[in-house]
């Protein structure tokens, strides 16, 4: 099926900051999330009824993983580690899968420790 992709530098930023100094990224930047427990980014998908494929773009360049919560119209659908690229220019994915109805819904990756969450380039769905 065809796919969608949301840059994070145009979704709600809640504790975090657009950047674009580390190369590799898509779009005109990613969010650099605050080093701290609660900082999040929440994106609005439009999909088509049944399972989909949360894909998350990521760098995180240090040896620990960050794990986020992700919410999906506020109830958590997965906790993905987003473990470490290597660097803060090798971007992965990270992918989460749900089954959703028709239409608009929410999209919120929370950070769960206080090293905040990775570097976020997009989401594509
Ligand atoms: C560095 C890096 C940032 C990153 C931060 C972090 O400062 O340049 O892009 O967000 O580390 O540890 O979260
Ligand atoms: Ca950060
Ligand atoms: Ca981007």
């Amino acid at each position: 099926a065809a796919t969608t992709t949301y840059q994070a530098e145009n979704a709600t930023i809640a504790n975090g900051v657009v950047e674009a100094n580390h190369a590799g990224f898509t779009g005109t930047g990613f969010v650099n999330y605050d080093n701290a427990v609660g900082s999040a980014v929440q994106w609005s998908i439009t999909v088509a009824a049944g399972s989909t494929s949360l894909v998350f773009r990521y760098a995180n360049g240090t040896t620990t993983s960050r794990p986020m919560t992700i919410a999906i119209d506020g109830a958590t659908a997965a906790t993905p580690s987003f473990a470490g690229t290597g660097a803060w220019t090798t971007w992965t994915t990270a992918s989460v899968t749900a089954t959703l109805t028709a239409g608009t819904h929410t999209v919120r990756a929370t950070a769960t420790t206080a090293n905040g969450g990775p570097n976020v380039d997009e989401l594509t769905v």
